[in-house]
């Protein structure tokens, strides 16, 4: 028989979100006619904007003709969706950057998995904690681990505890790592690093060589101004760091898909022999060896997102969710529930009445209140005694939710 990757054996429970809904679906069938509001996972409930809709159904005819059809694109994604992305989305930044740093991918969870196929089994990895799974998971996966301790930690990943305590901000590595993943605006905490937090982030990277992988996932929903959207407007940020984007909170891509990694032509790895080598050069060679790139009326629905009318309305769906977020924040806080994030991310991080563990409260929420959270212990283990809502629900349901909340938990 053919030997399995056990490193997968050493995964403590089913991926978090599987998880929920194998829960919410054991709760739906005991109790049927029961309405949940979902609150959980970070889908999105709003229909693509019509200048998506628009630009999408036009994809699609041409592929109806002869002349228009397109078969295999670029494995690198269309240049004209690149070229759109560096001047819609990066240029106004100040950051300036060629097509062939931009890679369009099927979304920022792939690619923030599949990076790691270009760094050496022996990078040591530094993660927040809390924070979004994939980043652990999938080091779990490719072997850079040992086992979880009782905790909940792997053995050889070097974890940067977000608390309370540091305003859930990671602390700088206490050991010597290779690659740093940072998440702004954060999943799950819904803080943001500040231009001075990153530029100490990118300041460490270089003087310590190591790669920063920063998911960016969450940047439109920033409404504060003067926190960086985009690691690369620190200086020196080309020189160290990996960015992904991802259309699917941005724009309601969750079920399109559609996601975008840069790696700058200036970050360089060494080899065994300690040559330098650019890690576009590897990214690029990994795409064209493993992906064919995202349908072409999916990356034209995407460069759409980026026209006057589409960002428009793209903006008005942003600003709904986000209208969302003030009313579960300011209806939690108003209640005596302490809570973070809501202001520049879509997720609001509540701390669990009467320091309920995570899985109680979702078991109670569930149960009592129909309501369906993401536990916080599920992000890792600094993340017990927290949850996650999201904002991404119907503005009547966000409503209801809120308002059993505060009924069942309020002061
Ligand atoms: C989340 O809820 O954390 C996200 O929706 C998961 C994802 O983007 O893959």
């Amino acid at each position: 028989m053919a030997r399995l990757n056990d490193n997968y054996l050493k995964l403590q429970a089913g991926y978090l979100f599987p998880e929920i809904s194998r829960r919410v679906n054991e709760f739906t069938s005991a109790n049927p006619g029961v309405e949940i509001i979902r609150l959980g996972i970070g889908d999105v409930t709003k229909p693509l904007v019509p200048e998506v809709l628009k630009a999408f159904h036009a994809g699609v005819d041409d592929m109806a003709a002869e002349q228009s059809f397109h078969g295999y694109g670029p494995e690198q994604g269309y240049s004209w969706l690149a070229q759109t992305i560096i001047d819609k989305a990066y240029k106004p930044l100040g950051v300036e950057l060629e097509t062939s740093e931009v890679f369009i991918s099927d979304g920022s969870k792939c690619d923030s998995a599949n990076i790691l196929d270009i760094f050496d089994l022996s990078c040591k990895v530094a993660i927040g904690d809390p924070v979004y799974p994939v980043y652990n998971d999938t080091n779990v996966m490719v072997g850079r681990t040992g086992a979880a301790d009782e905790n909940g930690y792997y053995e050889g990943i070097v974890y940067m505890p977000c608390t309370e305590e540091n305003g859930f901000t990671p602390q700088f590595p206490a050991e010597k790592v290779d690659i740093i993943y940072l998440c702004f605006p954060n999943n799950p905490t819904g803080t943001v690093a500040s231009k001075e937090q990153l530029k100490g982030w990118v300041d460490y990277a270089r003087a310590n060589d190591a790669v920063i992988l920063f998911d960016a996932a969450y940047e439109a929903f920033i409404t504060e101004a003067g926190i960086p959207h985009s690691i690369y407007e620190i200086d020196g940020a080309k020189e160290c760091a990996i960015e992904f984007r991802s259309f699917s909170k941005t724009a309601g891509f969750t079920g399109v898909r559609c996601g975008l990694t840069v790696v700058p032509h200036a970050l360089a790895g060494t080899t065994a022999s300690g040559e330098k080598v650019s890690f576009n050069q590897l990214w690029n060679r990994r795409q064209c060896t493993k992906f064919n790139g995202v349908s072409y009326p999916v990356q034209k629905a995407a460069a759409a997102v980026y026209s006057d009318a589409g960002w428009a309305q793209v903006k008005e769906v942003i600003d709904y969710y986000m209208g969302n977020a003030a009313i579960i924040r300011k209806g939690l806080q108003a209640a005596g529930i302490t809570c973070y994030g809501g202001v520049n991310a879509p997720y609001i991080w509540l701390k669990t009445p009467g320091g309920m563990t995570s899985w109680d409260f979702f078991d109670k929420l569930l149960n009592e209140c129909h309501v369906v959270g993401t536990p916080g212990s599920g992000f890792g283990p600094s993340g017990e005694g927290y949850f996650r809502l999201s904002a991404f629900g119907d503005r009547a349901n966000v409503e209801t939710a809120v308002q059993r909340i505060v009924e069942k938990w309020g002061k």
